[in-house]
């Protein structure tokens, strides 16, 4: 399902371009519907978490850390210099900024997992999970590092101090906390090897050396995704009843939020041989696929309205924006109509069936995609 490139094409236009690192810095701070954000918790509450239910499954991921297979992965390699700069010059302006847009968002969304587990570290004392946050925290803040490498070629570098100090912090409870971030890992992991895959069929079209990295990377984040996923199966309460309607909200929200981000980029994907909604589609299915261990429903991707939704919740992001850029009395009521029509379509969207299933006894499982 393709969406209408027309409206893709005003794309360029409306995103804010990234010229200097004073740019760059404030798109990384900025909060926007579409933006990684940063968030804090109920510390108390994350301390009093009992996972022997778990214990088994538990000590083989904790010495998965310990062994930090992945410790001399994130230094750069001597042809990576050398590739920026035969590669980055070959960038039309338009791709460069799609490219800086990639690079900002996924550093800010690494780095938002960074904070969150560093805090969560030095705010409990149960030893599981101040453990489990030190790792995670470790494995973060190199990812976040390596990344602003890559805007530092652009003379882009992100004040990562600055950032954490200046950017608003959102508070979820912790069973939100769970969904959210156990979804963003495992959609981390769906994402960076399904780029990964893609580049390694097509290795002509791999524009910048980063790519090369992302399949050890995302194994890391597939394991983040596993410590959610036991966290979760040992408080068997947060996947019944009530919860499994915030379940679903969680997973809409995340997906729809990824469908409209990404459709903001359409040169990146195209570079790469692919399309937005073909990437998409097939993150979507990854993830589903790696949820049904912790998640007793799945939404139906392949559901017409599903997809319909999608496509309408991008036509009136892009209609948003277009209102935003007018600016003035007029384009403040085309932004009410908008939300309301968004609203709506999420509506619709949450009342598609779900596929439901009984959660398998073994919960881990390996990164094979
Ligand atoms: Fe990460
Ligand atoms: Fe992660």
């Amino acid at each position: 399902m393709h969406t209408a490139t027309a409206d893709i094409d005003h794309v360029d236009r409306l995103m804010d371009s990234v010229e200097s690192a004073a740019d760059a810095n404030a798109k990384a701070v900025k909060n926007t519907v579409l933006s990684p954000r940063f968030y804090t918790t109920d510390f108390k509450a994350m301390d009093a978490l009992d996972i022997s239910s778990v214990r088994a499954e538990w000590d083989v991921m904790m010495k998965e850390y310990e062994g930090d297979n992945n410790h001399d992965h994130f230094q750069r390699d001597a042809a990576f210099a050398d590739e920026v700069r035969t590669l980055m010059p070959q960038l039309s302006p338009e791709m460069r900024q799609e490219f800086l847009d990639f690079l900002i968002s996924s550093l800010t969304s690494e780095f938002s997992g960074c904070i969150l587990y560093n805090e969560i570290r030095k705010n409990v004392s149960n030893p599981d999970i101040k453990q489990l946050m030190t790792y995670m925290a470790r494995d973060e803040s190199r990812h976040a590092g390596f990344i602003n490498q890559s805007l530092k070629d652009f003379n882009l570098g992100i004040d990562l101090g600055s950032l954490k100090r200046t950017k608003a912090y959102t508070f979820f409870k912790p069973k939100y906390i769970f969904y959210a971030t156990y979804l963003s890992e495992k959609i981390g992991y769906a994402r960076y090897i399904t780029i990964f895959r893609q580049l390694e069929r097509h290795p002509d079209k791999r524009f910048h050396p980063i790519f090369r990295w992302f399949e050890r990377w995302c194994n890391d984040e597939f394991r983040h995704g596993e410590s959610f996923a036991l966290i979760m199966r040992s408080q068997p309460h947060l996947l019944r009843g009530g919860n499994r309607l915030w379940i679903r909200f969680f997973i809409l929200a995340v997906y729809a939020t990824m469908f409209v981000r990404d459709h903001t980029r359409p040169l990146l994907h195209e570079a790469m041989g692919l399309h937005s909604t073909e990437y998409d589609y097939t993150v979507f299915r990854i993830t589903s696929d790696i949820c049904r261990q912790v998640f007793p429903i799945e939404v139906d991707i392949d559901h017409p309205v599903f997809r319909q939704c999608m496509d309408r919740l991008l036509q009136i992001s892009l209609a948003a924006d277009r209102a935003t850029k007018q600016g003035g009395l007029m384009g403040r009521l085309r932004r009410g109509v908008c939300a309301v029509q968004a609203a709506w379509t999420f509506g619709r969207l949450y009342l598609v069936p779900v596929i439901e299933h009984e959660l398998p006894k073994d919960i881990r499982m390996d990164p094979v995609w």
